[in-house]
């Protein structure tokens, strides 16, 4: 038998998993700091309503439309006005998830081998995307220096003749920072210049939380702004879905935006139609949901909102207390990146402290971080739960132990 090269993935289990694995299957405790599904946090929904909203009669009949149902689209638009950025509804390609619409994106703007630049540290997913389409990703650096920042000669550098697009999370995951306005006219140059395109990856941007360079004061609303506002030196596609939005990961819903100047941007939207075309792959009872679901996802946002500032504010007041351990600005999204004592590689420190307190954090090695001493945790884990873990944390790397165990003498068994 043979199987495509492209799918030869090293699938041997990581050390991070088999540590969590052999802890929870020996019914020890594991405080779980990673949590990324909000249907399993602890959140009220309104489960009437979003079970109702797919009992639409509409959905009995099959009348396909690539780009997506009119009125989810048009749901879409609506979405975009009340964020000061206007979407037409022949813009809007909707998918079955945002990790869909960058697989269309691919299959759009590259051949086999062509490059789409990504901004390091990101989110690991982008890696299989690309690799199931034949892209090749190239990582553009952010530094951090009084927040994070793109790099902006290291992205210019990583250009090449086979680039076709740059790719940025806004904001991103897991650093949390908004692509600033400079950074947008920017990029925005860039993409012009060099006729590449920008993808634009939204899905957190109705959780800013307040952050900024000071780790303190309000991400400002400009920061905040979607890159479907405003003019468009270059095509942008921006993607986002309900996912993050409504905090439904399980119903499947998301969509592209495109934008941008108007002769590329009729000539890529038809191209993008015949691959939405080629799918179909949107189901009627969900795209007749959809405006529901947008409609209604206030009360999620806010409860979503309330708990990643609780959630910061008690971590800020243990870490005040814990000087080894700090944290970096956060302006957005889900998560917060702890700065640690380099003791170690980051997995082997994401593993001793599953082995040895039962704690499970993502090591920065996962998102491409540089250099070492990064844990990235989840702000949506329930309050009681991140207070305890991050006590634990930082109680963990204050110790003598966790020094003397990294030196190989065994640390102190939690
Ligand atoms: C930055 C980012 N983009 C996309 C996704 C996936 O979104 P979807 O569920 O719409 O495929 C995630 C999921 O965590 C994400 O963090």
């Amino acid at each position: 038998m043979r199987l495509s090269a492209r799918t030869g993935w090293d699938r041997t289990e990581t050390r991070l998993a088999r540590a969590l694995r052999e802890r929870r299957a020996a019914g020890l405790e594991v405080l779980d700091l990673t949590a990324s599904n909000p249907t399993q946090c602890g959140f009220v929904y309104e489960e009437a309503r979003i079970l109702g909203a797919l009992g639409d009669p509409a959905a009995l009949t099959y009348d396909p439309e690539p780009r997506g149902m009119l009125r989810a689209r048009e749901a879409v638009c609506r979405y975009y006005a009340e964020r000061g950025a206007r979407v037409g509804r022949e813009q809007v390609f909707l998918t079955t998830g945002t990790s869909e619409g960058y697989g269309w994106l691919f299959r759009l703007l590259c051949d086999a081998g062509d490059e789409v630049l990504i901004a390091a540290p990101s989110y690991p997913l982008f890696d299989f995307l690309a690799q199931i389409e034949d892209v090749r990703l190239v990582p553009y650096p952010l530094v951090y220096d009084h927040g994070w920042q793109i790099d902006f000669a290291g992205l210019r550098e990583r250009i090449s003749p086979r680039t076709r697009a740059i790719a940025v999370v806004h904001p991103n995951n897991p650093t949390g920072h908004f692509t600033k306005e400079a950074e947008r006219r920017e990029l925005e140059r860039i993409g012009a210049e060099h006729g590449l395109a920008l993808v634009v990856d939204e899905v957190f941007l109705d959780y800013p939380i307040g952050g900024g360079s000071t780790l303190r004061g309000p991400s400002r609303a400009e920061d905040a702004r979607s890159f479907a506002a405003g003019e468009h030196g270059c095509l942008t596609f921006v993607l986002s879905g309900i996912s993050k939005v409504a905090a439904l990961p399980q119903m499947k819903a998301a969509w592209i935006a495109a934008t941008g100047p108007d002769e590329e941007l009729r000539e890529a939207m038809e191209r993008l139609e015949v691959v939405a075309d080629t799918f179909l792959s949107m189901n009627a009872p969900v795209q007749c949901a959809l405006a529901g679901w947008l409609e209604e996802s206030g009360p999620i946002q806010e409860q979503i909102g309330a708990r990643t500032r609780e959630n910061l504010e008690n971590l800020d007041q243990i870490l005040l207390r814990n000087p080894a351990v700090t944290r970096l600005a956060v302006e957005g999204g889900w998560y917060a990146v702890l700065r640690v004592p380099a003791l170690g590689g980051d997995e082997d420190l994401a593993v001793r402290l599953i082995e040895e307190r039962g704690l499970y954090v993502h090591p920065g090695s996962f998102f491409g971080f540089a250099g070492e001493g990064w844990l990235v945790v989840s702000l949506l884990t329930p309050e009681a739960e991140l207070r305890r873990g991050v006590e634990a944390i930082a109680r963990w790397f204050g110790e003598e132990g966790g020094v003397d165990g990294l030196q190989g003498r065994g640390g102190r068994q939690g």
